[in-house]
């Protein structure tokens, strides 16, 4: 059975008829011992510019648990690097160097290269094919927004007012950075499906502090100019909206296949919104930490709540978190395993 067979692919595209695919945004990461394991030897930064390593740590999650996709081991902040940024990730989160504060400090970023500047993680996406060929692997990148913000807040931030108030302030600034950001996020997702991404996900983790003007604006037209770019490419593309409630209306139109859906909405209502696109999520991460009856019970009900069971990838709301019991993903996948429409 090649990749194009496989559950996940044909959830993307509204066809899938047997088990409902899963996996798990942040699947590789702290909440595994042998994920800490390969962690304590190297920074997260030296693991990222390692091939060899990024196909190991991809590798442990999809083995462990039997995982229907794989996601590239990188992160999101990672392309600004070469843009000009510069990037650290210290505990506690990623910090940008000289934030973005004036329309004056956009001139300081620029164009990469992509094949020349990022070809650690275009050799890492080679070797993860080699070591899991059946696998679905999905490539990813932050939405320009996404990155505006920590670009102009300089670290993480619950509001990330600074990025809000450049927008109001200076918006030809704003424009010229969204516009250079948008371009290098389609340049940077096209190698990656180059390289044998199967599927893209765009990951807009802060559009959802925007007023709904904003938004569109900001978030669903840059998105949307991406996935165009992307259409010739034949691989499902993934939006991932973290706060997608307010915006369904304007979401539901951009040309992609699925719609990445956090944990604060019903996923059937947003399923219906959507009208025939696929759903991926959408259980809050939180709900590992309770015992196995209850992590059972509310995966099926998230299940059992859609009309439709061939256009759903099972997924969390969010990311998971590093303290998650291991246990607590064994039953929630088993779960959906075992569910029969
Ligand atoms: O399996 C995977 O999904 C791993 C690949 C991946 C990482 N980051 C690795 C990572 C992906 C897809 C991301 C995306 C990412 N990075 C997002 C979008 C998703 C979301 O959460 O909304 C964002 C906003 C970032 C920025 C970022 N990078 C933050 C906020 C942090 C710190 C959070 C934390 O958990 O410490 C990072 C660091 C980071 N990126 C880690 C990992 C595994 C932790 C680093 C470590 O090993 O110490």
């Amino acid at each position: 059975m090649g990749v194009a067979d496989s559950p996940f692919i044909k959830a993307c595209y509204g066809r899938n008829d047997g088990a409902i695919p899963v996996w798990i945004m942040r699947q590789a990461g702290r909440y595994l011992p042998e994920y800490r394991q390969v962690r304590s030897k190297v920074s997260f930064q030296e693991l990222c510019r390692s091939p060899r390593l990024i196909a190991e740590v991809v590798r442990q999650p999809v083995e462990r648990f039997g995982l229907d996709a794989a996601i590239l081991f990188s992160d999101i902040l990672t392309m600004l690097e070469p843009m000009g940024a510069k990037v650290s990730f210290p505990d506690g989160g990623p910090v940008i160097g000289q934030p973005i504060s004036t329309p004056e400090d956009v001139e300081r970023l620029h164009a990469c290269d992509v094949r020349r500047d990022l070809a650690f993680v275009l050799a890492g996406i080679d070797e993860i094919k080699q070591r899991l060929p059946q696998t679905p692997l999905i490539g990813f990148a932050g939405s320009p927004f996404t990155l505006f913000c920590y670009l102009v807040e300089g670290k993480g931030s619950k509001t990330f007012d600074k990025a809000k108030i450049f927008l109001q302030r200076y918006p030809e600034a704003a424009r010229q950075l969204i516009d250079l950001l948008t371009d290098a996020v389609a340049a940077y997702l096209n190698e990656q499906i180059s390289a044998g991404a199967d599927a893209v996900q765009l990951f807009d983790s802060w559009g959802g502090i925007l007023a709904h003007d904003d938004y569109r604006r900001w978030s669903a037209e840059p998105a949307a100019r991406i996935f165009a770019t992307l259409k010739s490419r034949q691989v499902p593309r993934i939006f991932f909206v973290n706060n997608v409630a307010p915006y369904l209306d304007l979401v539901r139109e951009i040309d992609c296949e699925v719609i990445g859906v956090d944990y604060r909405i019903n996923l059937a209502t947003a399923a219906t919104a959507l009208a025939g696109k696929s759903v991926q999520g959408n259980l809050d991460p939180t709900v590992l930490f309770s015992g196995p009856e209850v992590v059972a019970a509310r995966t099926q009900d998230i299940l059992r709540s859609l009309t439709r069971h061939d256009n759903l990838i099972f997924n969390l709301g969010h990311g998971i978190l590093p303290e998650t019991p291991l246990m607590s993903v064994e039953t929630m996948i088993k779960t959906v395993k075992n569910f029969r429409s």
